[in-house]
């Protein structure tokens, strides 16, 4: 495995590889990242994966700063995952100031998006410059960052980009927890109850599936239950699994998004919800 920093010389090692996977990642890498650059193995024959903290993604007062950065580790975890390690500094990546970006569609100022402004900007001007440099023909993300999935799949759609976009399953701890970096952050305590979102989540999905048509009730009511535990709710919702628009009638492929604050650390999580033909909304 090789880990290169500079954009020509990743150019040059990758320059006559026919089928290159490529798995972006802002490192600190747990199960969840190792599963996605195992997945990847499926779909091409070289495997790259890059580590770089993306400060356009982040908004003023976000954990830029903050967020964990351990390469060294990152780069041991890899090591026979991964054959190109790419993990350029900022400076490689934005020479100048970045002054073209990416405008995502609407769904992208929704959800996450309602309260981090410019974050779907960020993550998907940086993509569109990670692709070009691996030029990769496929590449794979979490559903773990599921609104992001969907404006990564908008923008490879719409600007038709000659690749695979691949979707990864959300890794989970024992207790149901998503895996995340961010995870990290949590006291003990926090730790303890951060499973309440997912059990809401999965409450809500159980609900549906026995036959509750009241959306609006049910996610109110789970964040009614997060605000009493103690959280500080962005969103619980029902969406439409492709489009991430409000669920309407007939819709059979949905999926159950929230975003919520435990003390100084904003958890997300996701899951899909596919009701039968006979069933739909
Ligand atoms: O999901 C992430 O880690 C980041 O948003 C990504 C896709 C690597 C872009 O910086």
């Amino acid at each position: 495995m090789r880990v290169i920093s500079a954009i020509e010389e990743l150019r040059g090692r990758l320059q006559h590889e026919p089928a290159v996977v490529f798995v972006p990642t802002m490192g600190n890498l747990h199960e969840g990242h190792l599963a996605l650059a195992r997945l990847a193995r499926d779909h091409g024959s070289c495997v790259v994966a890059s580590i770089f903290v993306n400060p356009l993604q982040f908004g003023p007062s976000e954990d830029f700063g903050r967020y964990p950065r351990t390469l060294e580790q990152d780069c041991a975890k890899l090591d026979g995952l991964a054959d190109v390690v790419f993990a350029p500094t900022v400076e490689d990546l934005y020479p100048e100031p970045q002054q073209v970006f990416v405008e995502p569609p609407p769904v992208a100022d929704d959800l996450c998006g309602a309260s981090r402004p410019g974050h779907f900007r960020g993550v998907a001007t940086v993509v569109l410059k990670l692709f070009n440099i691996v030029q990769p023909r496929a590449a794979v993300f979490g559903k773990k960052d599921y609104q992001q999935l969907q404006v990564i799949r908008a923008m490879a759609r719409q600007l038709n980009l000659s690749l695979e976009i691949v979707a990864g399953e959300t890794l989970r701890a024992a207790d149901g927890l998503a895996l995340s970096s961010r995870n990290g952050f949590l006291s003990a305590a926090e730790r303890a109850e951060a499973v309440a979102l997912y059990r809401n989540l999965g409450q809500i999905r159980e609900a549906i599936l026995a036959g509750r048509r009241d959306l609006s009730v049910l996610e109110q009511a789970a964040a009614a239950d997060l605000a009493g535990r103690g959280w500080r709710v962005d969103y619980v919702a029902v969406r439409a699994a492709a489009s991430l628009a409000p669920a309407r009638e007939g819709e059979r492929n949905l999926v159950v998004l929230a975003a919520a604050w435990l003390g100084r650390t904003r958890l997300i999580d996701n899951v899909e919800v596919c009701i039968s033909a006979d069933k739909g909304l």
